[in-house]
């Protein structure tokens, strides 16, 4: 699906940002003693080497999706100086949902304290913040909504096979929000998103809930070189794509944040663009692989740490099980 620079002069611009992270944090010496306890030898040298993480942070058990989802919109909310009860659309991207139903989406209004904005969840791996910000657009360039609050959430430690190195050492938890108000001023210049179905054998958790039990292979598996190739050719072309959609060429991106799956997968990125590593977002050393959560949190960190400033391009990448893969490019 494609969505063009908006004809009319409304657009759809980012007033406000926020993380949600989990209490504990579990940096990869923690994680290494954790495993050799249990017989599994990793070090913090080869998780270091091959992933670029060196830290995650783990949802304890009272925190879940929605939890950590709150604790971002509130944050957003604040920053962009609104109160919850203006928001006229709320959508999460998550794999990891507190329940089937209500959505994710539905349990952060109700804290939040709105009564009236449609809500609902969309599901499309780590690359569902893409998507629900593209959707999410849609709404406010067309009049359906004025101001929308987008949110990445994921809890994927509950779906990590903590005996398997070669996935649990990737992953972590948390929740990344923006707020989109309608704007005479751009605002999101373009979205470009993509799947294929083909694809999700490398990269996918099978489990199902059927009569109160999960049936089907509850944790996540992955094929990480095939993972690996995909991403870096996709994540090219859809920011490409999106670029061309804006009329831009890739001199135009001051900031690109690709999903934050693997410090070699964003270094590789850069390279194909041809965009020096200054420019990339780097957050995946310090929160791990956060699914729906990595573009948004990412996001919040470099806004808040002031190095995005009113008027830059920003490339927003994501890609992940589906496979799916998309980019949007935002101007602040
Ligand atoms: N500690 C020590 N050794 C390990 C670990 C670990 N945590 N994990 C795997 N190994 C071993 C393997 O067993 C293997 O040993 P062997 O040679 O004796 O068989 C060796 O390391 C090499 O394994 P590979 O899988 O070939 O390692 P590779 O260099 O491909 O790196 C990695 C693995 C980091 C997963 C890489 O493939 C990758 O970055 N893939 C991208 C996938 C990714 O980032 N996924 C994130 C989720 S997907 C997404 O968000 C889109």
């Amino acid at each position: 699906m494609k969505q063009a620079v908006p004809i009319t002069t409304r657009f759809a611009k980012i007033i406000g940002t926020g993380s949600g992270i989990p209490l504990h944090a579990l940096s990869n010496q923690m994680l290494v003693e954790d495993l050799a306890a249990r017989g599994i030898e990793t070090s913090d040298e080869w998780i270091v080497t091959r992933t670029g993480i060196r830290n995650r942070y783990i949802a304890s058990e009272g925190e879940t999706s929605a939890s950590l989802g709150l604790q971002a919109s509130q944050q957003a909310l604040e920053m962009a100086g609104i109160d919850a009860q203006e928001l006229d659309l709320i959508v999460v991207a998550t794999s990891t949902p507190d329940h089937v139903f209500p959505a994710t989406a539905c349990l952060i209004q109700g804290k939040l304290g709105n009564k009236r904005a449609m809500a609902f969840d969309l599901a499309a791996a780590c690359t569902g913040f893409v998507y629900a910000l593209s959707v999410a657009n849609s709404m406010v360039v067309s009049g359906q909504a004025q101001r929308a609050l987008v949110v990445g959430a994921d809890i994927i430690s509950r779906i990590t096979d903590w005996n398997d190195r070669s996935t649990c050492a990737l992953f972590g938890d948390g929740a990344g929000a923006v707020v989109l108000e309608a704007s005479e001023t751009p605002g999101i210049l373009s979205t470009a998103m993509h799947a294929d179905g083909a694809q999700m054998d490398i990269l996918h958790t099978t489990g199902q809930m059927c009569h109160g039990k999960i049936v089907g292979h509850p944790y996540l598996k992955m094929d990480g070189q095939a993972v690996f190739k995909t991403a870096v050719t996709v994540l090219d072309q859809v920011a490409r794509e999106a670029l061309e959609m804006a009329h831009l060429d890739v001199d135009a991106i001051d900031w690109l944040i690709p999903h934050q799956a693997n410090l070699r997968i964003l270094q590789a990125t850069a390279r194909k663009l041809g965009l020096p590593e200054e420019k990339v977002i780097v957050a995946v050393d310090q929160f791990g692989n956060t699914s729906a959560a990595s573009i948004p949190l990412a996001l919040d960190q470099a806004l808040r740490a002031g190095r995005i400033h009113a008027g830059q391009k920003v490339m927003l990448q994501g890609v992940g099980g589906g496979m799916t893969w998309g980019a949007a490019l935002v101007q602040f």
